[in-house]
C-alpha cells in the first residue's frame, strides 16, 4: 500500500532552518533542501515528506485550509490570527516574548487614549481591553521601534528576543503580555486521516526538542 506524503509547510528564515534540521534528525530528512537554489518544493518520498518554505506568518494558513498537512508557526502567529488548527507541540525554539514598549520615560495617563502602534492588532486590542483601556491602534508592518520615538505612538507592542532593538533605540520593555516559541501544528482533517504518520513525526520530534534554549 502506498502510504501518503505528509506535506509541511516550514517558515522561510533562520527559525526554518533550524526546525529543518530538528526534522532532519528525528528521520524525515530531505537531502535537496540543501541544495543552494530558489526552490520552495522539495520533497523525500522514501521518507514520506515533502516540504514547502512560506512566509512565517502564512504558515498557519497553509495549514488551516490543508494545502499542508502540518507547519511550524510562532506563538505570536496562533494568538494574532487564531486559526482553525491543532497545537501539537512546543519546539521550544524560536524563543521570544510579546511585550509592551516605550520610551524609558514614558508616563502613562490612564484618562487619555493610549496610541499603540504593532504588527498584532488583536492581541493590543485585546490585551488592552482586559484593561479596558482605550486605545488608538496604529498598525505597522515593520521597525515598529520607531513609531514611539518619532511620537507616532505612546507605547509599542511588539516582539522582544534579545532585547537589542529596544536598547539601541534608548527604548524599554514595560510589561510582558506572553511568553513565544515555535509550535507543531496540523490542519484537523489531515489529523484524521494521516493520524498514524502525523503521530509518529510529532513523538520523533518531540525527541529533538531542546529542553531549555
Ligand atoms: C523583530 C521585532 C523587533 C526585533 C526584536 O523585528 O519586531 O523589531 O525583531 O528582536 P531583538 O529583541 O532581538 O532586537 P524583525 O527583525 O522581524 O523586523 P521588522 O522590523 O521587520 O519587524
Amino acid at each position: 500500500m502506498l502510504i501518503p506524503m505528509i506535506n509541511v509547510a516550514l517558515p522561510k528564515g533562520r527559525l526554518g532552518d533550524k526546525v529543518y534540521k530538528m526534522f532532519e534528525a528525528a528521520g524525515y530528512p530531505c537531502p535537496s533542501m540543501d541544495d543552494n537554489n530558489r526552490k520552495l518544493i522539495f520533497e523525500n518520498q522514501g521518507a514520506g515528506v515533502r516540504y514547502f518554505w512560506v512566509k512565517p506568518s502564512d504558515v498557519s494558513i497553509y495549514v488551516e485550509r490543508g494545502a499542508a498537512d502540518i507547519g511550524v508557526a510562532g506563538k505570536d502567529i496562533l494568538m494574532e490570527y487564531c486559526p482553525d488548527v491543532y497545537e501539537l507541540l512546543d519546539l521550544n525554539v524560536g524563543k521570544c516574548r510579546m511585550a509592551v514598549a516605550g520610551k524609558k520615560d514614558f508616563k502613562d495617563n490612564s484618562t487619555k487614549t493610549l496610541r499603540v502602534a504593532t504588527k498584532f492588532k488583536n492581541i493590543a486590542r485585546e490585551y488592552y481591553s482586559r484593561q479596558c483601556r482605550d486605545i488608538d491602534i496604529i498598525k505597522l508592518n515593520g521597525s515598529i521601534e520607531l513609531a514611539p520615538i518619532l511620537n507616532l505612538s505612546d507605547v509599542i507592542v511588539d516582539i522582544v528576543e534579545t532585547g537589542t532593538t529596544l536598547k539601541e533605540n534608548d527604548l524599554q520593555a514595560f510589561e510582558t503580555i506572553f511568553p513565544i516559541s515555535a509550535r507543531l501544528i496540523s490542519n484537523k482533517a489531515s489529523f484524521k486521516f494521516k493520524s498514524r504518520q502525523i503521530e509518529s513525526l510529532r513523538s520523533q520530534l518531540k525527541l529533538q526538542c531542546p529542553t531549555t534554549e
